[in-house]
């Protein structure tokens, strides 16, 4: 059967079907296209492409026009999935003005159709500002990387009561954050590092779909960054991630074995010489 284009609405209303939603990201052409046809029903393209494919050790450094350039490739390998684009530090957190050129770009150059930007109450005005010119939001709360600095690193939040004042990081203060998303517009909601009681909560509060990562089984889905799940950095996985392959020690040992057929000259062999279809290779 035919998959159908995933859209904003189809997503929104998933949270009323039994099925849950399913999200991963992707920076690139090749890997958007596999997750694409596999069924994915959401791609982010996350700005955890700074880590992943920069080498950044936060999510900081990465550019508008990085995160554009990424856009374009993902959403060129997408058919069926919903792309959405991660608005980078600081391109929506100065002004508003600045942050509907932003968010604008990344649908007409990036080709996305929603854009995600971190924070709660405090971008409440800015998610309100976006929606008003039809850019479609999805909201992110909980632990958010780019308040890295703030948090005193990827520390989960929500876990203690306030001591004053919904302060920063407390649960008082998430929940307030998921219900400001909702009311200026977004139509769905990030929930990251919290713990899955209050992931519950605001999951039955809120009337857009909630999306977890490291925030227990009862969102309205799941995402997890594409790397991380396939097992392609021996080096790090959080507890919270399950690898569903174990891409490093696959790719180790294709290498190997290709290094070893160059050097001992048992690759290429004559059929595969006289092979017209090599990528990017044409014999005369
Ligand atoms: O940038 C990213 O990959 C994200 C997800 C982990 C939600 O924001």
């Amino acid at each position: 059967m035919k998959k159908k284009k995933m859209t904003v609405p189809a997503l929104v209303r998933k949270k009323h079907t039994v099925e849950k939603i399913s999200a991963l990201t992707a920076y690139d052409y090749t890997m958007a296209s596999l997750l694409d046809a596999a069924g994915i029903d959401m791609i982010l393209v996350g700005d955890s492409v700074a880590c992943v494919s920069q080498g950044h050790s936060t999510t900081l450094p990465v550019t508008l026009d990085e995160m554009i350039y990424h856009c374009k490739c993902v959403t060129r390998g997408v058919a069926h999935a919903l792309v959405v684009g991660d608005l980078p530090f600081l391109s929506y957190q100065v002004s508003i003005e600045r942050a509907i050129e932003s968010a604008g770009r990344l649908l007409k150059e990036g080709n996305v159709s929603a854009v995600k930007l971190e924070g709660g109450v405090k971008v409440a005005k800015t998610i309100e500002a976006l929606t008003a010119v039809d850019i479609p939001v999805m909201g992110h709360i909980g632990l958010t990387p780019q308040s890295y600095h703030r948090m005193g690193g990827h520390k989960q939040q929500g876990k203690k009561q306030a001591a004053a004042n919904n302060e920063a990081g407390s649960r008082e203060r998430v929940l307030a954050d998921a219900q400001a998303v909702q009311d200026a517009g977004a139509f769905g909601l990030v929930l990251e590092g919290i713990p899955a009681d209050l992931a519950r909560e605001i999951t039955e509060l809120v009337t857009i779909p909630t999306i977890g990562i490291a925030a227990g089984p009862h969102c309205d889905g799941q995402i997890l960054v594409s790397t991380d799940m396939l097992g392609m950095n021996p080096d790090f996985c959080p507890k919270f991630v399950k690898k569903y392959a174990d891409l490093a020690s696959v790719i180790d040992s294709a290498v190997q074995q290709y290094i070893f057929e160059v050097q001992s000259r048992s690759y290429p062999e004559a059929e595969e010489l006289s092979d017209q279809r090599t990528p990017g290779l044409t014999l005369v």
